[in-house]
């Protein structure tokens, strides 16, 4: 049998497995749903996601619920900055097998854990098979203490970015008012739902006066979609106000929802938080099975590549 072939029939028996764990029956008498897994993204750079995963993950605490996030993007404006800490360890360290993956997670306030973006994922595809195998299992043993998993992306679309839109149950897009802001979110929806079949997103709209400003982003957004894109479905999930308290705390290294409770953007923040909370769980295809390395390596494994 060929490396690849092995590799399959590892990951095809990790998949039942999986599958078995959270059927109904089991899933009712734990008691305990699988995590939802919500994916904060974007076209371009800097229109506030990492904020709004910090400050999403002090709301959905405030609601009961335990949260991860984890830091999928390498940029420079990380999510330890928002709670100020400094991890000593990264998923880089999980990937080498020097530890594992809850060891290198950091509690920085009661419920939020955080999983810090380490250079190893810079590219996914240079993982070799056996590292993406122990990751896949990393993330499955963490699932069952988790209510909500928060995946920070870059902005772009680039393979792992999309890779994570792809893996989460929910994909919130974050878009502002900016002109290319807009173009670039409706180029993100673009290759999400013709190269990789996703076809639900959630809008978010950062920055913006009022809510008229919100909803003509929307408009325009849909507006481009329903052109050119037939079977894209954006849902409006809300906006947050430009908010100079949420810049504040930004150099104060809190998140604003901590810092600001009071504050316009913390009650839209809260909002959302609630309305995403409520919101049905969507199920792919193949059921609720949990965790995104797993739908990786199947996405790879079903376009015959060699993973
Ligand atoms: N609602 C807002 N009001 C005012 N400034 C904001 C708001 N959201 C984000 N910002 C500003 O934008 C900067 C970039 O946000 P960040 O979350 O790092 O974006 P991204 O993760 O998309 O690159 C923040 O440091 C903050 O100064
Ligand atoms: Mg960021």
């Amino acid at each position: 049998m060929d490396q690849a072939n092995s590799l399959r029939q590892m990951v095809s028996t990790r998949t039942s497995q999986l599958k078995r764990q959270i059927s109904p029956q089991k899933t009712k008498s734990k008691g305990k749903e699988p995590p939802r897994v919500f994916s904060i993204t974007s076209g371009k750079g800097g229109v506030g996601k990492t904020n709004i995963a910090g400050n999403l993950a002090v709301a959905f605490t405030e609601l009961g619920k335990n949260v991860v996030i984890f830091d999928a993007d390498l940029g420079l404006a990380n999510i330890d900055i928002i709670f100020n800490v400094h991890p000593p360890y990264n998923i880089s360290n999980v990937i080498s097998g020097e530890k594992k993956l809850a060891e290198i997670m950091v509690e920085v306030t009661p419920g939020i854990r955080i999983i810090p973006a380490g250079s190893g994922f810079a590219n996914l595809t240079y993982l070799t098979d056996g590292q993406k195998l122990n990751l896949l299992t990393e993330f499955d043993e963490i699932g069952d203490k988790i209510d909500i998993f928060i995946i920070d992306t870059g902005a772009g679309i680039s393979s792992n970015v999309l890779y994570f839109n792809l893996a989460a149950d929910d994909c919130i897009l974050i878009a502002t008012p900016e002109p290319t802001s807009i173009t670039d979110a409706y180029a993100m929806t673009k290759v999400m739902s013709q190269q990789h079949n996703t076809k639900h997103f959630k809008l978010l709209v950062n920055m913006v006066e009022n809510v008229e400003e919100a909803k003509k982003v929307y408009k325009n957004l849909v507006n481009a979609a329903d052109k050119f894109l037939h079977d894209v479905v954006i849902e409006y999930l809300g906006y947050i106000p430009y908010d100079n308290s949420l810049k504040m705390s930004v150099r104060n290294r809190t998140p604003v929802m901590k810092m600001y409770p009071d504050s316009a953007s913390s009650k839209s923040i809260k909002k959302i938080a609630g309305d995403l909370i409520k919101s049905a769980r969507r199920f792919d295809s193949d059921g609720n099975i949990k965790f995104f390395f797993k739908r990786y390596i199947e996405e790879r494994l079903s376009h015959g590549s060699n993973i």
